[in-house]
């Protein structure tokens, strides 16, 4: 039997730096859909973070209308490919290598945390990073995020095929009870963002404020 920490989980950083090593861009160079809807949420200049932000497509086009944005990811050839996506657009973003246990994260710094498909992270590591994305957020600072739920598991056009990574909206209100929700949607949708994730997909999206 397999233990948990098996598999693309054991080493994240190795597992993901190979999923990234191609020329293309794996989830493709467009803001996620979730993100683009709710991102006039934040005005110009306010800061943001970009939680696990991969090879860039969202830290960049946040950073273009006009967003202070800060962004990590554990695997260093993302980053290498996300710096380059932001030097391409003229785009600011302060990028760092680095996980989420291991990240610098500041205390009631961002006017937003955007945490888009972050379930990499199991029960604990997800109750760690909710916990860093919480105190990271100034008082009524947003997170917008975004996650695939367990229908998901039917479709397998993206995400980890690992229930107790996904989302349900129970799960979320519980886990995130320290913000104050705003917006919480279970929905399918057709997803196409690079060749990562692609059809249709069983999505949650989330919108929620610091008290
Ligand atoms: C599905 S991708 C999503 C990337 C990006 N948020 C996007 O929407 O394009 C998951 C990302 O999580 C990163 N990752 C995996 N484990 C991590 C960890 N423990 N800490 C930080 N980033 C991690 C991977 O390198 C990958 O870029």
């Amino acid at each position: 039997m397999r233990a948990p920490n098996d598999g693309p989980f054991a080493d994240p950083a190795g597992t993901w730096n190979k999923r990234f090593a191609g020329e293309d861009f794996l989830f493709g160079t467009a803001p996620n859909e979730w993100l683009r809807e709710h991102a006039a949420l934040w005005q110009p200049t306010q800061r943001v973070l970009c939680v696990a932000d991969g090879e860039g497509r969202n830290s960049v086009w946040l950073a273009r209308r006009g967003l202070q944005v800060d962004a990590f990811d554990i695997s260093e050839v993302a980053v290498a490919k996300a710096r380059r996506l932001a030097d391409t657009q003229a785009a600011q973003v302060n990028f760092a290598v680095a996980g989420i246990d291991d990240y610098a994260w500041p205390v009631a710094a961002f006017d937003g945390v955007a945490a888009i498909f972050v379930q990499f992270a199991d029960p604990a590591l997800r109750d760690r990073m909710f916990a860093h994305i919480v105190r990271s957020l100034k008082p009524g600072g947003l997170l917008v995020l975004q996650g695939y739920t367990p229908r998901q598991l039917e479709y397998r056009t993206g995400g980890p095929p690992v229930l107790s990574h996904l989302y349900t909206e129970p799960m979320l209100r519980e886990a995130l009870a320290d913000l104050d929700i705003i917006e919480l949607r279970d929905y399918e949708a057709e997803v196409t963002e690079g060749s990562g994730h692609r059809g249709h997909s069983a999505l949650i999206g989330l919108v929620a404020r610091r008290r």
